[in-house]
């Protein structure tokens, strides 16, 4: 049978609200101008992620052609061309990029983009592995001069509602980086007790009403009620929510939206621990004098990268670490509003 023609949906005058009528901005290619226009007034057009703290991550990296790096983050790729450019500023042998990424959907677009720009396989290699497996890359690849991790989600991820990672669009409330291994956040959801999901609250987003929010959660499932999506998850929130005061009750929800999604995403991937993990290999996937630069979004994961950095430079493996945490300036965060919660740290390994 004739595949009926499916009309593409219309933009909705010029400002579209829904991921699918944005088709401009996730035609970068076609429709320059307007992807210009969403970032002039701050913000992230659809399909596009926008590096944070390029310079800063440059200027520590100082990276230089003939060296080997590691991208362990590639999402869309915005470092790693940053960080080609200046691999290939002369053409010297050895000179090489490896970039890795969990997102089987973002990489094969992510890798296409890269190619189009002319880094072959001579100069960058691309595979879909987990950072915590760097010993693996390092198994084949050698030690690194330098490595760079921008850990968390990328634009992309974040605002495709297929992928339920926000809570502000409708969606599957899947939240995996892999959306390919593992169990959803709503299977999750299913598995978990009271008291589990309550600490799940508490130790990834310090989420304050994490003992209302699980128990809501745990009686609706119980009841025979369904959470299956970003909307169903948020409603819950909002009606255990329901005894704050009407004026402050708006923001308290949105808070606790994002702090729960936000757990929950850290679990389903592990993201504790795939981190500790990547921490404690780095030293021995580093070259001697090897530098490391991690951006982290949240308090518990840049716990885990200031503990680990402080304890290995007392024990003399790292001859140096960032005195204090490094913020992107005022003027990147009013570029882009997604930069607003970062914190970089970097570490050199000793000779
Ligand atoms: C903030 S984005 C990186 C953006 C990138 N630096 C750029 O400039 O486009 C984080 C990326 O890391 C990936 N990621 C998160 N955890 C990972 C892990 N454990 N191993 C590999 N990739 C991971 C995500 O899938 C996402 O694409």
């Amino acid at each position: 049978m004739e595949e009926k023609h499916q009309r593409r949906v219309r933009y909705k005058g010029t400002h579209p609200r829904n991921y699918k009528e944005k088709y401009k901005e996730l035609q970068p290619e076609k429709y320059g101008e307007t992807v210009q226009k969403v970032m002039q007034k701050g913000g992230t057009p659809a399909g596009m992620h926008i590096s944070i703290c390029v310079k800063e991550i440059l200027d520590f990296l100082e990276i230089k052609p003939g060296q080997k790096g590691l991208d362990a983050t590639l999402g869309y790729g915005g470092h790693s061309s940053k960080m080609l450019e200046c691999l290939t500023a002369e053409k010297v042998e050895g000179s090489h990029l490896y970039a890795l990424d969990i997102d089987p959907i973002e990489i094969v677009k992510t890798t296409e983009r890269l190619r189009a720009k002319g880094y072959g396989a001579d100069v960058l290699t691309i595979l879909k592995m987990n950072f915590a497996d760097i010993d693996q890359v390092a198994a084949q690849a050698g030690k690194f001069d330098f490595i760079l991790a921008d850990l968390g989600v990328s634009s992309m991820q974040i605002d495709n509602p297929d992928r339920g990672f926000s809570y502000k669009t409708e969606g599957p409330l899947d939240l995996r980086l892999n959306p390919e291994k593992g169990i959803s956040a709503a299977e999750r959801l299913k598995k978990v007790d009271q008291e589990e999901l309550t600490g799940m609250l508490i130790e990834n987003a310090d989420e304050p009403y994490a003992a209302e929010i699980a128990k809501a959660v745990v009686t609706t499932l119980k009841r025979g009620g369904v959470i299956e999506t970003t909307t169903q998850l948020r409603n819950v929130i909002e009606e255990t929510l329901a005894f704050i005061p009407a004026a402050e009750r708006k923001e308290a929800v949105k808070k606790s939206c994002q702090r729960t999604f936000q757990a929950l995403r850290i679990d389903v991937n592990n993201e504790y621990e795939v981190l500790y993990a990547f921490l404690e290999k780095l030293p021995n996937v580093l070259a001697p004098g090897g530098r490391v630069a991690i951006l982290t979004f949240h308090s518990g994961e840049d716990r885990l990268v200031k503990k680990s950095f402080q304890r290995l430079y007392k024990e003399g493996i790292y001859s140096d670490i960032c005195k204090d945490v490094i913020r992107p300036s005022a003027e990147e965060c009013i570029r882009n509003s997604r930069a607003k919660s970062t914190k970089m740290r970097w570490a050199i390994r000793g000779e």
